[in-house]
């Protein structure tokens, strides 16, 4: 379908979904929430793809949230409508999401990229939560993502000042998996969505899902969950097959189950 916020494409077993709100530096309204989380959940349903990658431009990812739409709202309008909770449907997400970051991830869009599974960033890219400056706090799960993936010296000091990082810092930090030059972000980007949507879905689907569960559970824990989802694996036709294809020296032909 069109969409008023998003161009939407498929190019073989990836996903690829570029937020396209120029004129606001893909300020997150309502309309691209819906649309955005409608789209990747589609995606994820979908048994043709295998992986999805979201980016922006060169000049912004996305620099938050849309202030404008935010602006008036009341507190009892804000609780009642919970205009947050339309991106609750990202954690049920169960195939690879690649955030591809150029230009300004801020707020929202800095909130956005941590919700995906990893971030590539462009050499141009910048990072930051500015809400403060606001009178606000982040509210897409960036207090606590942040502080899960730079540790809480660095989160504190960019909640609480609004201090951007770049993208070298970012990478030093461990928020972004990748640094690359800014016109072969998507290609990068691309290649790496390619790369785990030719991998066996069902191996994919469980390596995700155990490596979310660290945040979540205790180590004996995670570490019970990771060997159940190991031996669920030999249930699937594509561990018997990447194993042959090993054992008798050939590329392996996954079914994706
Ligand atoms: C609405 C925005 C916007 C935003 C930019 N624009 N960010 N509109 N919401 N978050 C608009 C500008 O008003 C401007 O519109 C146009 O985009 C271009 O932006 P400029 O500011 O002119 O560009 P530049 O000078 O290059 O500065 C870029 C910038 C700056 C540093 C990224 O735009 C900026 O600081 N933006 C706001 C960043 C921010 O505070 N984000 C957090 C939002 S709160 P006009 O009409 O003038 O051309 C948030 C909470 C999330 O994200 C959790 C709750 C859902």
């Amino acid at each position: 379908g069109t969409y008023e916020t998003l161009l939407v494409e498929r190019r073989g077993r990836v996903g690829l979904i570029t937020l396209n709100r120029p004129k606001v530096l893909n300020a997150l309204n309502a309309a691209l929430a819906a649309e955005l989380t409608a789209v990747l959940a589609a995606f994820d349903r979908d048994a043709a793809l295998g992986c999805t990658v979201i980016t922006g431009s060169e000049k912004a990812f996305a620099a938050g949230a849309d202030i404008t739409e935010m602006a008036g709202k009341t507190y009892p309008q804000a609780r009642i409508e919970d205009f947050i909770a339309v991106w609750d449907g990202f954690a049920r997400l169960r195939k690879p999401v690649i955030a591809a970051v150029g230009g300004f991830a801020l707020g929202g869009g800095c909130e956005l990229a941590m919700m995906c599974d990893l971030i590539i960033a462009a050499d141009g890219a910048r990072f930051g939560q500015p809400e403060i400056r606001l009178g606000i706090v982040p509210g897409i799960g960036g207090t606590q993502r942040l502080v899960r993936a730079i540790g809480k010296a660095k989160a504190m000091e960019m909640v609480l000042t609004g201090r951007m990082m770049d993208a070298a810092e970012a990478e030093r930090a461990g928020l972004v998996a990748r640094v690359v030059p800014a016109a072969d972000l998507l290609a990068e980007a691309m290649r790496t969505a390619e790369a785990i949507a030719a991998m066996p879905l069902p191996a994919v689907l469980a390596a995700k899902d155990c490596v979310d569960r660290a945040y979540e559970l205790t180590l004996a824990e995670g570490i019970r969950y990771e060997r159940q989802a190991f031996y669920a694996l030999f249930a699937s036709a594509d561990q018997k097959e990447g194993m042959a294809a090993f054992l008798e020296k050939r590329p392996p032909a996954f079914r994706h189950g």
